[in-house]
């Protein structure tokens, strides 16, 4: 299970502090575990790792294996909650140059799209995958989100335009809400296999459905390790506050006592670049869940060592808002040592012998010392090694803290009214029937 030590920030967080901390914690604990208040409509993901057990996994499992059988690629087309999950663990589970080498396979390779509107990136992708076995898995809770649905219409048309119903439903699979949506309709209309997001499950509280579950199976992810993390962490953040706080509980409440003492921003970083996806799943969880009614804590990402050549500087020296959390992996799947060459042209021969991983640790270590003496508390995670089970952990310990955090700043942890202001502009700009006009908007 993962390690959470917040020892870099105590020079920052005064004991007593967490003792006044208690009653709020205990407050969001029982809102979010008694189901009250937003909770009641959106904390179906709570217990998804338990309801998530073998008999839930088979159809997820077999549209998987099919479509390993049978194509070159599988497109993922969503936004957001319904792809960064997906990515973030394919990603950090997959060889860094050649995603099949780690598998031994001839694909499928898991692509993406639909989570921007760029006109190169689709003409490159279709560029790619045109005349190739192409399955679509086409991801939206609400089903009526308007970049993958413009992906999905082109790719439909480039891709699978020549096939007759009937083989078109053999290449799509939907994953949507169980009733409402224009998607939904769809998969009804065209009779293509689908999956359902329960109804009590957020975008971005939706990883450990379908959502993220069917493109993670397609790209070979050991599923049951995934759901065993996400199980462990579960129970280890239900143990009765008098017994200890958990892990999520204390860096929920981290946060929130950083953020009252002035540090408006969280930097997660990571030593591994495997873990960049992770970061962006983690900075849309808390940045859409906290950032509303003029609340919440800024979620920058970093990945170091590479943006210490970078925001490094600021970090260390810029202005004192930002407190830092930081992810490790304790053993490292691969490893080198460093070479020796006597005559030292490059003053490394203090370092021959010696592993990367020890390096780069090192190098993590010296940050945080760092960045902690310089005015930039320090939370660290520490994952015993980068597997399935770790990242099921690792993301129901965000989720869950995401959460907690939230209540106690006074936020909904599970709504988004903010997004829909971009959407109404551009749907005004595109003269989409029935928008409101830019001036009734007040935007003109
Ligand atoms: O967390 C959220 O709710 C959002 O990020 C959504 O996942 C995102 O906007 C995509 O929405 P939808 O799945 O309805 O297409």
């Amino acid at each position: 299970m993962l390690e959470f030590n917040d020892h870099l920030a105590q020079t920052f967080i005064k004991p007593h502090e967490y003792q006044a901390m208690e009653a709020q914690l205990l407050a969001a604990r029982l809102q979010l575990d008694g189901g009250q208040g937003p909770a009641f409509d959106f904390g179906g993901w709570l217990d998804l790792p338990e309801r998530m057990d073998a008999k839930a996994l088979r159809p997820i499992q077999e549209a998987a294996d099919r479509i390993r059988r049978d194509f070159d690629y599988l497109i993922l087309v969503g936004i957001g909650g319904s792809y960064l999950g997906a990515r973030a663990v394919i990603e950090a589970l997959s060889h860094h140059f050649n995603p099949l080498l780690a598998r031994g396979e001839k694909g499928p390779l898991v692509l993406y799209a639909g989570h921007q509107l760029s006109p190169s990136y689709l003409s490159d992708l279709i560029e790619v995958t045109r005349g190739k076995k192409v399955a679509l898995n086409v991801i939206s809770k609400s089903g009526t989100t308007t970049e993958p649905a413009v992906a999905f219409r082109i790719l439909r048309q480039e891709l699978l335009g020549h096939l007759s119903d009937r083989e078109m439903a053999d290449r799509v699979w939907i994953t949507s809400d169980a009733d409402s949506g224009a998607l939904r309709q769809m998969a009804r209309d065209h009779g293509y296999p689908s999956f359902e997001i329960p109804r009590d499950i957020g975008g971005r509280y939706s990883v450990l459905t379908p959502v993220g579950l069917l493109p993670m199976a397609v790209a070979g992810i050991d599923l049951e390790g995934l759901l065993q993390g996400a199980r462990e962490e579960r129970l280890r953040s239900l143990t009765p506050l008098k017994d200890g706080w958990s892990p999520a509980d204390r860096y929920a409440v981290d946060r929130i006592l950083l953020n009252r003492k002035g540090f408006h921003s969280e930097i997660m970083a990571a030593f591994e670049p495997s873990l960049h996806y992770v970061t962006e799943w983690w900075k849309q969880l808390f940045g859409e869940s906290e950032g509303k009614d003029g609340r919440g804590i800024i979620p920058m990402g970093v990945d170091f060592t590479s943006d210490l050549h970078s925001l490094g500087q600021l970090i260390q020296e810029g202005p004192r808002v930002f407190f830092e959390t930081v992810i490790q992996v304790r053993e490292t799947e691969k490893d080198l040592l460093i070479p020796s060459d006597p005559a030292d042209p490059d003053q490394l021969e203090y370092l021959a012998g010696k592993a990367l991983s020890l390096v780069n640790r090192e190098a993590a270590r010296g940050t945080a010392l760092a960045h902690a003496r310089g005015g930039v508390p320090n939370l660290s995670i520490l994952l015993e090694e980068k597997t399935a089970r770790a990242l099921g952990g690792l993301i129901y310990f965000f989720e869950r803290a995401c959460a907690l955090s939230a209540f106690m700043n006074g936020v909904n942890p599970f709504d988004q009214p903010g997004v829909e202001a971009y959407k109404q502009a551009m749907f005004s700009l595109l003269g989409k029937p029935g928008s409101r006009p830019l001036e009734e908007q007040g935007l003109s």
